[in-house]
């Protein structure tokens, strides 16, 4: 660990009116650096209460622009420029569209993983941490939900009182698609208790011990000793150091490229040169902000 840089990164920090927030699957040195390490909705729920002046988030786009529309008057700065996130490029608001109009009355969940300007399309948002709840608090019983097919999968398997229609219905996320029921007998064999995100396959999600986003994850942590955890790798090393005495094991090949593309040189680089601030135009950050909100009220 470079801890001259370190200093040099709390200094700016300070001299900026800045706070680092981080997600679950950044890289160690990243989350080292970080005030707040999270899931998507921890990130999203703290954005909106924070004080400082900027908000640097080590993350992808989405979680960098769902920050920004929260606080618009706030610098948010997303040190990689190009940390996308391909599950999210599954959906365009013209797909929205036109699955609204050819579902008249079904309401439209969107994914946190989508693009600012498909979530302003949307009715209300949600992450893997609360879909199933913000889709029961839904009046509706059909529910247009992307760009998630497996997501949208668990939360009709969930609830099977909604008629829930996938947007896209090949909408999946290149990491959790690699895990099949292998990685479960393979679990099972070693003795590990088994963890997998909402985004793996049907048959993955049904040969777990347990579904969760990563930030359940992190609160179930405690519930066993030795644990397979089937989503991205990074999420590892928050739990080893939140729990040393745990096992913590993970697939070396379930790396989301776009999660690792923030270096400790570029959050540095971040914080001096203010690159590079997300910029939205004004009248589609507020119409994305209702969804995301109707989200965040629901967790009061
Ligand atoms: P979480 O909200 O569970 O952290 O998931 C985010 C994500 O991108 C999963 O791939
Ligand atoms: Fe997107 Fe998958 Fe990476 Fe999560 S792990 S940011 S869903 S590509």
């Amino acid at each position: 660990m470079n801890s001259d840089q370190l200093k040099r990164i709390e200094q700016l920090k300070k001299e900026k009116n800045a706070i680092i927030l981080a997600h679950n699957y950044e890289p160690p040195e990243i989350q080292d650096a970080a005030d707040i390490i999270g899931d998507s909705l921890e990130l999203a729920v703290k954005a909106q209460s924070v004080t400082e002046d900027t908000i640097v988030l080590c993350g992808v786009r989405f979680m960098a622009e769902t920050a920004k529309v929260l606080n618009p008057e706030k610098t948010v700065i997303l040190p990689a420029k190009d940390a996308g996130c391909p599950l999210a490029d599954f959906l365009t608001p013209e797909m929205v569209r036109e699955a609204r109009s050819a579902h008249p009355g079904a309401a439209v969940v969107l994914y946190v993983n989508s693009d600012t300007a498909a979530k302003a399309e949307a009715d209300i948002v949600c992450t893997s941490a609360n879909a199933v709840e913000v889709v029961r608090s839904l009046k509706e019983k059909t529910v247009l939900f992307g760009p998630d097919s497996n997501l949208a999968d668990y939360v009709a398997s969930q609830l099977p009182e909604k008629t829930i229609i996938p947007l896209p219905p090949e909408g999946h996320c290149y990491v959790h698609a690699k895990f099949s029921c292998d990685d479960v007998i393979a679990a099972a064999e070693m003795g590990c208790t088994t963890i997998c995100h909402p985004e793996c396959p049907r048959e993955v999600r049904n040969g777990a011990d347990v579904v969760a986003s990563t930030g359940g994850m992190v609160k179930m942590a405690e519930n066993a000793d030795s644990w397979m955890l089937l989503t991205e790798k990074g999420i590892a090393y928050r739990l080893q150091k939140l729990f040393p005495e745990k096992e913590f094991h993970v697939r070396e090949d379930a790396v989301c490229d776009d999660m690792k593309k923030i270096s400790l040189d570029m959050l540095e680089q971040a914080l001096i040169t203010g690159e590079y601030a997300v910029e939205l135009p004004a009248d589609l950050m507020e119409r994305a902000r209702g969804p995301i909100e109707r989200m965040i009220a629901l967790q009061r």
